[in-house]
């Protein structure tokens, strides 16, 4: 068996412990004869998978049960609908940050349902950096404030929650999930697709604070997007194999130390990969130094044709998903929780090479 260092955006490298058990327990769940995606949702053993990962959740968050944690499907891409749907009436205003691509997907649907107040846009400066508290300029009168925490494509991040005084925040959280603190207090919602740092696509987590689930519109919204109804059961049958795997990873995250352990790595790998670009003039971040994103390292080399010199040679040693995202071109590297140290080292051991070699 081979295994390469895998290094894409999204579906992402899960970790290898969590692969072998599911493969261990494919043909036979824990002696029952069948898979766990053979059995019906309403069984004793993916009730009890379900009831497995909210808890662990709850205890990896500290959400202290004050959310409602719901496993939807649609991507994070449904809930850039499903939040206004639920949130926004015709008359209200929600505000939006807007740090790229995916915020203005968010802005877009919510344009459909209520007033869109852009409390900043960093459009013009083609999403390089995430705005300063003081660069916010919020409506005062918002039902939530939505910002994307890490923008996967142009290798952003929020290093903290924007200050949105005290109006509830709605986070997209899909490529930063779990990968160091946040103040829950802050939120009155987060959805992230689980396809970077949770588990494989198809299923997508969404965190509503109970108090908050109470504002939402109970009627007019039909029955599969209304909140309400996935709150307290499990509505219509779930992606049971997606949650499954959701369930085995959030068990690695707890034994590996939960997040201070995955903060303090991440700062780790994230430090000397751009210590490895910082180091001389070669390789030259995308994003600007106060607003780079741990998860997603994007940069460029001196031509594009060394850039593809460059993911050609990477992929000859097993180093591989490396090719930025098709509209800011360039190297990314994703670093999710899964990517391994020793993932790190080699790709950065590659670069200086590459480096030494073609400067
Ligand atoms: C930050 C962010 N939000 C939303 C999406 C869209 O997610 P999905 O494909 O699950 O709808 C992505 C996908 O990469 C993403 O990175």
């Amino acid at each position: 068996m081979k295994r390469v260092h895998n290094f894409s955006a999204g579906p992402a490298a899960l970790p290898l412990e969590v692969l072998e058990i599911a493969q261990k327990e494919l043909l036979d769940y824990q002696g029952e004869g069948t898979s766990i995606m053979e059995q019906s949702h309403r069984g004793k053993s993916y009730t009890r998978v379900d009831t497995e990962a909210k808890e662990r959740l709850n205890r990896i968050l500290g959400l202290g049960n004050k959310f409602k944690i719901m496993f939807l499907q649609g991507g994070a891409s449904t809930q850039f609908m499903q939040v206004p749907y639920n949130f926004l009436k015709p008359e209200e205003t929600a505000d939006y940050i807007n740090t790229g691509i995916w915020s203005k997907k968010a802005i877009k649907e919510a344009k459909l349902f209520g007033n869109v107040h852009v409390a900043y846009t960093g459009e013009d400066q083609n999403f390089t950096r995430v705005p300063a508290d003081e660069e916010l300029n919020l409506s005062g009168e918002s039902r939530y404030v939505h910002f994307t925490s890490n923008n996967t494509i142009y290798g952003t991040q929020f290093s903290s929650e924007p200050d949105s005084k005290g109006t509830p925040l709605i986070c997209d959280a899909s490529s930063d999930f779990l990968s160091r603190k946040i103040d829950i207090d802050k939120y009155g919602l987060i959805y992230a697709g689980a396809q970077k740092n949770l588990g494989p696509s198809g299923v997508t987590v969404v965190l509503i604070r109970k108090d908050f689930l109470e504002t939402a519109d109970k009627k007019d919204i039909p029955t599969i997007l209304n909140y309400h109804t996935h709150a307290d059961r499990i509505f219509n049958t779930p992606p049971t194999f997606a949650v499954y795997m959701v369930n085995l990873v959030l068990k690695w995250v707890e034994e590996k130390g939960g997040i201070p352990y995955f903060e303090k790595i991440n700062s780790q790998k994230a430090d000397l990969l751009y210590k490895t670009i910082d180091d001389d003039g070669f390789y030259r971040g995308i994003a600007e130094v106060n607003s780079r994103s741990k998860m997603n390292v994007t940069f460029r080399l001196p031509s594009e044709a060394l850039e593809q010199q460059f993911l050609k040679e990477a992929a000859e040693h097993d180093l591989v998903a490396l090719k930025g995202h098709r509209t800011i071109g360039g190297i990314r590297a994703s670093i999710y929780n899964a990517c391994t140290l020793e993932s790190l080292e080699i790709l950065v051991n590659f670069m200086n090479k590459f480096r030494a070699d073609n400067g």
